[in-house]
């Protein structure tokens, strides 16, 4: 199977400018508290590195988890796991995940669950990209810099099969 990029869907412009209003209300939520920013690797380290320079005024502490899942269509949340836990203590801290896709949710369920039972003061969730029409478990979503009904992107950390991570818009790709 062969791919092709079929169009920018969200032009940096567009993005940026949803970034700096993020963290414009992500600040005025966090600021004085303490605040640990979680990346969701890989998919989010760009959206990420971009929101936490919006938060300059808030000193967060930075840490990164990477969870894997082996797309089992039958019991989906069986096969998720962590191929890299939080490093920081999270026990009395406000938790930001930040995340590029909530898709079917699986993930974001599995990684709430796990963060919720580490003794944070409050946990919430920015995500780049909403898809919630494709939801199969709910999810709470706090923070959404876009919602897409449909389609497939990639660019701005996103891939399709590991590339494409670098493109600084988000495009549509095609499957050939
Ligand atoms: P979920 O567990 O189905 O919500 O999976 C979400 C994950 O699927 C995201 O973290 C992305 O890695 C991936 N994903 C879903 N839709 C897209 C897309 O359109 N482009 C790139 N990755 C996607
Ligand atoms: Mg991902």
């Amino acid at each position: 199977m062969s791919e092709r990029l079929a169009g920018v869907l969200y032009s940096r412009e567009q993005i940026a400018e949803r970034v700096t209003t993020l963290g414009a209300e992500l600040t005025g939520l966090y600021a004085g508290k303490p605040l640990v920013v979680i990346c969701v690797l890989k998919g989010a380290v760009i959206f990420f590195a971009d929101i936490v320079r919006e938060l300059s005024a808030v000193h967060p502490e930075l840490d990164f988890v990477r969870i894997a899942s082996y797309g089992q269509n039958d019991r989906p949340e069986s096969a998720i796991s962590f191929t890299k836990d939080v490093e920081l203590d999270l026990a009395g801290k406000h938790v930001l995940i930040v995340e590029d896709v909530v898709d079917t949710g699986h993930s974001m369920a599995f990684l709430r669950r796990q963060l919720e039972a580490r003794g944070a003061a409050s946990l919430r969730l920015c995500v780049l990209i909403d898809k919630g029409e494709r939801r199969e478990v709910p999810v709470q979503v706090d923070f959404a810099g876009f919602k897409l009904a449909e389609g497939f992107i990639v660019g701005y950390g996103l891939d399709y099969a590991e590339r494409y991570r670098e493109l600084p818009d988000i495009h549509l790709l095609e499957l050939l």
